[in-house]
């Protein structure tokens, strides 16, 4: 019986210790690398695949889209200006509609990394 004990004890460290995922693990992504991803799926026609403007959109557009890139720029806007720009629009800045809002796709939590991935893009900012 002792050693059948002991086995058991064992076992259930060996459990423990193997890495079974604890919670978090496949929650939903966060930070830089879903940021990326969500900028590649809802901001790249516009804003370009190089982040400098020139997105397939832009010859019809009537205003440019921001060079994410241009660090002058960028770092002249605020954090809660571009979180504010992405989350209802251009128009919430004064700026053009042609913005979109993305407040129906991405949550608080996902503008906040576009945020700080924006800053990684322009190597600029307070948040860099
Ligand atoms: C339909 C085209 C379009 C899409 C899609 C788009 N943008 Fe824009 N964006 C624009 C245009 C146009 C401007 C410039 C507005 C102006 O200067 O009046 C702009 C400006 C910005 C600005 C600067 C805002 C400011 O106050 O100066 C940020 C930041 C930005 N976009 C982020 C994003 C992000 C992040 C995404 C994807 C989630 C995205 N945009 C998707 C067209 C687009």
């Amino acid at each position: 019986m002792k050693t059948l004990g002991v086995g058991l004890a064992a076992l259930a460290f060996l459990v423990l210790a193997s890495g079974i995922p604890s919670g978090g693990a496949w929650a939903d992504e966060s930070g830089a690398a879903a940021a990326k991803k969500d900028y590649e799926v809802y901001c790249v026609q516009c804003h370009g695949l190089r982040r400098n403007g020139t997105g397939v959109n832009v010859p019809h557009m009537s205003v440019k889209p921001r060079d994410h890139t241009d660090a002058k720029a960028m770092g002249d806007l605020p954090d809660d200006q571009i979180f504010r720009a992405i989350k209802e629009g251009g128009l919430a800045n004064n700026k053009s509609v042609l913005m979109p809002s993305f407040g129906a796709v991405l949550s608080d939590d996902k503008i906040t990394d576009m945020v700080a991935y924006l800053r990684q893009v322009c190597k600029c900012g307070p948040s860099r």
